[in-house]
Formats: C-alpha cells, sequence, structure tokens
C-alpha cells in the first residue's frame, strides 16, 4: 500500500506543530491532566537508580554481540547505549483488502484533519448518547447558551472515557450503559469562555464541574444487530455528580489521613473526579479509575514530599471559588484530595445505593482497574498509574468469589474488592541474548495479611500515599502504564504503556527499551504457573508502536513480518470473546499524522502481532472506552474532545460531530459500529 500524496503532505508538516512534550496538542494537556507534560515528573523518586542496575547487566550481554540492526535486539542495544536507534527495516502498513478476525477490512489510516468517523466497508456507526442529552427524570433540553450547574446534574456529562452497555439477565435487548466523564474542555462548551463577568464565570465554572463524573442509561434494542437507543425515562437513569455521597470503604476508612470538617468520621465524600477508564465486574458492577485529580485543586503552596508525588502543587481550575474543599488553603478541608485518586466501584443495577471508593487497592492516579478471578476463587484486580516513571499495581482479595446469579452471591462479591492484599510491579530483563525485550518480574508485597509491608509507613499510610510505598519498595518505573487488562481466554495480562518523551537513553531498560518513547509499547504479562495470585511472573513486550514506514523510528508487531496499520499511544484495552486483543490509541495525530482510532491485535496463533485498523475517531478526538461485542456483532466507543486544538474555540469550532445539527461545534459522545 502507498501512502496518498495528502497523507504524506500531513506527516510532514502537522505532526510537532503545537504539540506537547507528549504527542497530545497543547489544549487537550492543558485540559486533560493540568498541563501534565510541562510540568515536572512526578516520580523523581529513584527510578534511574533500579534502570542503571538493569542497563548495566544489558550492556555486559550486549558487548559480547554484535549490532543488529533493524531486528528486536539491535533496537534495544541502540536504546539502552542511549544513542540514536539503528534504521529499522521498512514494513508496509496494512494492505487494503485483508480481513480481520471479526470480519472487517482494515481501513486506511485516516489524516489528522479529517472530521469524520471512519469505519470498514459493510459497516456504520451510530451514536447512542451525547453531552447535553437528558439523563434523569425532569432534565430541559439541552440549550448551548443557556447551561446551568443545575441542568447538566441531570444531563449526560462531557468527555466519556470509560464505557460499556451491560445487558440485563434473561433480556439481551435491555441493559444498562454506563459511561465515565473524564473531564471538561470549557473553552469549546461555553459561548462565553473568558467572560469577565464574575456571575457568568461562577456559572461556567459550576456547569462543568458538574459535566464531571458518571452516567448511568437503560438502553434498548429491537434484537441483535439493531442499534441500541437511550430511554429517556428509566428507574436506572442516573448521573454521578459531586451531590452523589460515595463511601469510602476498606483498611484505611476512617483514617485522621481522611478525615474533614465536613466528614470528620473519613467515610463519607462527595463526588468522584477525572473518571478514566474502567471495567465491568465479573459480578456486574463497573470500576472506574480517578487519574488525575491534582488539576481541580488549587495549591498547597508548601507540599509535603508526600503531596508533591500526586501533582499537587498547581493553580488548579479555580473551583475553590464554588466549593471551598477545592481550595487547600482552607485548613479544615486540608484532606480532601486524599478522598480522591481511588478505585470507584458503581452499581448500575441499584440506582439508590451509594458507590465506593476502595482504599485497599491504594491511591494514586490509576488509569481503571481490571478484575479476573484467580483458579483460587480470589479477585485479582490489575491497575496502571498513568503518569511518566509511575507503576503497575495488583491486588488480591482477601475472600474468594460466589458463582451463580442468586442476589447472595452478587452482595458477597461486592465485598470482594474492600480487603485484599497490594502488590506492585518489579521488572528485571533477561538480557539481549534471546533477541527478545523479555524477562522476570516480582509482585512486591505492600500490604499483605492486613499488615504494612513497607518499613515506616503503616496500613494507612501506605493506602493513602501509595506511590510513596511503591518508591520505597522499588518498583519499576513504566512508561505511563494506562489500562491493564487480562485476557478472558489466557489470562495474560496486557499493558498499554502509552508513551513517555522524558525518558532518556541512560534511563532505558528491557522492559521500557526506547528513549523518547513518543508512540509508546505494550507489555504482555504471564503469572507464573497460571496463578494471578503468585508473586512472580515473566512478561514479554508485544507490541513497540509507531508507522512501519518511518525508518527513524524502531518498531515491532509481536514477530508478525507481515502489513500492518500504523499505530501509536495505545491507550484503553479490550478484548473480544476470541481472546483477540483491541487497542485503542491517545495521541497519535501527534506522532504518525493519523486520527486516533481502535485497532484488532491478534496475541495468539501465526497473526500474532498484525495490527488491523477497525476504525478513526474524527479530527482532534481521542478513542475510548472500546468494547468488542463479537458474538453480538457490534463495537462501542467513547469519542472524547473531538475537535480539540489550541486554536478552537465554540464560536470556532473545528469538529462537528456527532454531525447530527444539534450544534455548531462538536459533542463527545458514545456511539456504537455495527453492520450496515
Ligand atoms: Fe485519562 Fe491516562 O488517560
Ligand atoms: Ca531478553
Ligand atoms: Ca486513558
Amino acid at each position: 500500500m502507498t501512502i496518498a500524496p495528502e497523507s504524506r503532505r500531513l506527516l510532514t508538516v502537522l505532526p510537532m506543530t503545537g504539540r506537547t512534550h507528549g504527542s497530545r496538542s497543547a489544549s487537550v494537556c492543558h485540559w486533560k491532566c493540568a498541563d501534565a507534560c510541562a510540568r515536572p515528573d512526578e516520580n523523581t523518586s529513584g527510578t534511574e537508580r533500579f534502570v542503571d542496575v538493569a542497563r548495566q547487566a544489558l550492556q555486559r550481554r550486549a558487548s559480547r554481540r554484535s549490532v543488529l540492526a533493524g531486528t528486536v535486539a539491535g533496537a534495544a542495544l541502540a536504546g539502552l547505549s542511549g544513542i540514536a536507534p539503528a534504521a529499522a527495516a521498512p514494513r508496509p502498513r496494512v494492505a487494503v483488502g485483508s480481513t480481520g478476525a471479526f470480519g472487517f477490512t482494515a481501513i486506511d489510516p485516516v489524516g489528522n484533519t479529517v472530521d469524520d468517523v471512519t469505519v470498514p466497508a459493510g459497516w456504520r456507526w451510530h451514536p447512542i448518547i451525547a453531552w447535553g442529552d437528558p439523563v434523569e427524570a425532569g432534565a430541559p433540553a439541552w440549550d448551548p447558551q443557556n447551561q446551568s450547574a443545575e441542568a447538566q446534574k441531570k444531563q449526560f456529562g462531557y468527555n466519556n472515557d470509560y464505557l460499556d452497555v451491560v445487558p440485563f439477565r434473561g433480556n439481551g435487548n435491555r441493559g444498562l450503559l454506563v459511561a465515565n466523564h473524564e473531564y471538561t474542555n470549557d473553552e469549546l462548551m461555553f459561548p462565553d469562555y473568558g467572560t469577565t463577568d464574575e456571575a457568568a464565570r461562577l456559572r461556567n465554572l459550576e456547569t462543568a464541574m458538574y459535566a464531571h463524573g458518571m452516567s448511568v442509561v437503560e438502553v434498548k434494542r429491537r434484537g441483535k444487530g439493531a442499534p441500541w437507543e437511550a430511554l429517556r425515562r428509566s428507574r436506572y437513569n442516573r448521573r454521578i455528580t459531586l451531590d452523589t455521597q460515595f463511601v469510602l470503604d476498606g483498611p484505611a476508612a476512617g483514617s485522621p489521613l481522611l478525615r474533614t470538617s465536613e466528614d470528620p468520621t473519613g467515610t463519607r465524600v462527595f463526588g468522584t473526579l477525572n473518571n478514566c477508564a474502567g471495567s465491568t465486574t465479573p459480578w456486574g458492577t463497573v470500576l472506574s479509575g480517578e487519574e488525575n485529580v491534582d488539576q481541580y485543586f488549587t495549591g498547597p503552596t508548601d507540599p509535603t514530599a508526600r503531596e508533591a508525588r500526586y501533582g499537587l502543587n498547581t493553580a488548579g481550575r479555580g473551583w475553590g471559588a464554588v466549593q471551598s474543599r477545592f481550595d487547600l488553603r482552607n485548613t479544615a478541608t486540608r484532606n480532601e484530595p486524599n478522598r480522591f485518586n481511588w478505585v470507584v466501584e458503581l452499581d448500575p443495577e441499584n440506582p439508590d445505593e451509594a458507590p465506593v471508593k476502595h482504599t485497599a487497592m491504594g491511591r494514586f492516579k490509576h488509569e481503571g482497574a481490571h478484575v479476573q478471578i484467580a483458579p483460587s476463587g480470589h479477585a485479582v484486580a490489575y491497575s496502571g498509574d498513568d503518569n511518566r516513571f509511575d507503576y503497575l499495581y495488583k491486588f488480591v482479595s482477601r475472600d474468594t468469589f460466589r458463582e451463580g446469579p442468586s442476589q447472595a452471591a452478587r452482595r458477597h462479591n461486592k465485598t470482594l474488592l474492600s480487603d485484599g492484599d497490594l502488590y506492585v510491579a518489579r521488572f528485571v530483563g533477561d538480557g539481549l541474548a534471546d533477541g527478545e525485550y523479555d524477562g522476570t518480574g516480582t509482585w512486591l508485597p505492600l500490604v499483605v495479611d492486613g499488615r504494612s509491608m513497607v518499613p515506616g509507613m503503616s496500613v494507612e499510610e501506605v493506602l493513602v500515599y501509595t506511590r510513596v510505598a511503591a518508591d520505597t519498595v522499588g518498583a519499576t518505573g513504566l512508561d505511563r502504564p494506562e489500562d491493564v487488562e487480562p485476557s478472558p481466554v489466557s489470562g495474560f495480562v496486557y499493558i498499554a504503556c502509552t508513551n513517555n518523551t522524558r525518558r532518556t537513553g541512560a534511563q532505558t531498560d528491557e522492559a521500557n527499551p526506547r528513549a523518547n518513547n513518543k508512540d509508546g509499547h505494550v507489555i504482555e504479562l504471564r503469572e507464573d504457573a497460571g496463578d494471578p495470585t503468585g508473586r512472580t511472573f515473566t512478561w514479554t513486550i508485544l507490541l513497540l508502536c509507531g508507522d512501519p514506514e518511518d525508518e527513524s523510528v524502531l518498531t515491532y508487531f509481536g514477530g508478525w513480518d507481515g502489513p500492518v496499520s500504523p499505530i501509536s499511544c495505545p491507550d484503553n484495552l479490550a478484548f473480544d470473546d476470541a481472546g483477540n486483543l483491541w487497542v485503542s490509541t491517545d495521541g497519535q495525530p501527534g506522532t504518525i499524522g493519523y486520527n486516533d482510532g481502535l485497532y484488532l491485535v491478534p496475541v495468539e496463533g501465526p497473526e500474532r502481532g498484525r495490527v488491523q485498523q477497525f476504525l478513526a475517531v474524527p479530527t482532534g478526538a481521542e478513542t475510548c472506552g472500546p468494547q468488542v461485542k463479537a458474538q453480538d456483532g457490534y463495537v462501542l466507543v467513547a469519542v472524547q474532545h473531538p475537535g480539540d486544538f489550541g486554536d478552537a474555540s465554540y464560536a470556532n469550532p473545528r469538529s462537528t460531530f456527532p454531525y447530527d445539527g444539534v450544534f455548531a461545534g462538536a459533542r463527545p459522545a458514545c456511539i456504537q459500529v455495527l453492520p450496515a
């Protein structure tokens, strides 16, 4: 396949224009994670010290070998020595006409100015629900010229990340859509954004605050193959907002570290924030990760080392003007940040039940959390901490999963994440002699059997300042570990390391082998003896992402030598029923010049590593929340921050997605892709 002249021009001209240290546009970085790309690394704990050990070992072995330019081993040598990598052999992109396991023909990569959802021939897409659509009873029709917090509290929120449709038991044509609302693009939302009128400014600010959170919406369809339609009236429809009371449970609940003047018990907190990826548990609840929460707090002016480790040293979004708990100069609510950055569990079937924040699973910038049930019956949850040089964690429940559809079993299973052991991963490379980036690993204990395994820290301190605890035991810093998902077929665990352009050559190791890693990679982890509750594992790199035709970037596609679709910045992961991995991307317009998309990646058999693009989202957008319901014949995707560019505004939109004429700009939305 050849690149269209138009695409070649875009590749040449656009990729790094206005980009941050990562690959996102400057405006995405600002609104999504408070300019994290421009700020110092939050992990300055000594990752490099451990990397150095690995690097020396690898270099000793590497010195006995010649440079294998264009091979995996050659890439490792180049990365570890901190020099520009040797040129990789160019590899053609996926050929038009190839057919993936899900029965589609891979799309051509879509240039990063195309404002459209691109799906394979024979497929169509359909918006299920978008920002502003009514959710709760009494929600007013969305009026972009007259937005308010009161209206937004009942309407679908902004910027969806996690997304699923959970069918009702016994009725596959009705179900509950659950979506996260991670953050807001205020400049695209409000016609008078930037106003000097204080009342109008505060009205916009409060509206944006209530566009965060989560939504539960009942959906129905006429039958298999028909699109899901959102119901306006349902007893299940629910907005989770800053007014929703959550229960803090687990070993740190009630700790003085979690108490404020508004909650002297340290067991209740209003709201959930920056909900990024997530998962649906085997017992039918939804887990959601609270990620870049620091951006909502102003201050402090004298952060302790522990607070600085969580990025709490910012000007914030000024939310303290609406709710004083977001201004850390208010000493009475000084612990409020400690009440966020948790894994949240929501039961969509019980609209009157308070969602839970699980302190047993530790506090960090959770991308999400995914559970698999071990052969022993224990629930094992994996979670990535999405920051440069941060860590991979594992939680193992104290109690075991109960099978069966009974309410008693469900009630029991909803307690599984409330008590258990917490670990953080150390990766050790086995050298380059085998020509692969792979090795062994250890789950370093943080809390076991209710006791702290971290010298000098109590259980409560380990759980509230988990990053600090993980620094202490010597975990391996990864290149922004985002979604972490176990295969339902093999049990192997896949870790999307989205990128890390701050990693230097001196900081590379076998698990993070590329300096200036702008395209990211995917690690495959296999628990020893197939036991997810164990303390050791092996791992290998499945993908070194990038444009295979770019000879300046070393890429690797699971050993597959044929054509592949270019892919960069892996973020959310999903599996289909056959055990194929699906990867959605965030940021590749800034790296390989194409709109973000969703990709099929077989992980077993002769097509292992054969990356094939299923869809592309509109310009400026990120692909989130993928669900691949292969047996049911459809795919769900959340289109996040469509049209998000530094020069875009309410009056000057860069996208009109979902093209329904409701709004002159773009509305983030949940879409379904199904056969035409
Ligand atoms: Fe919200 Fe790590 O992406
Ligand atoms: Ca190796
Ligand atoms: Ca993400």
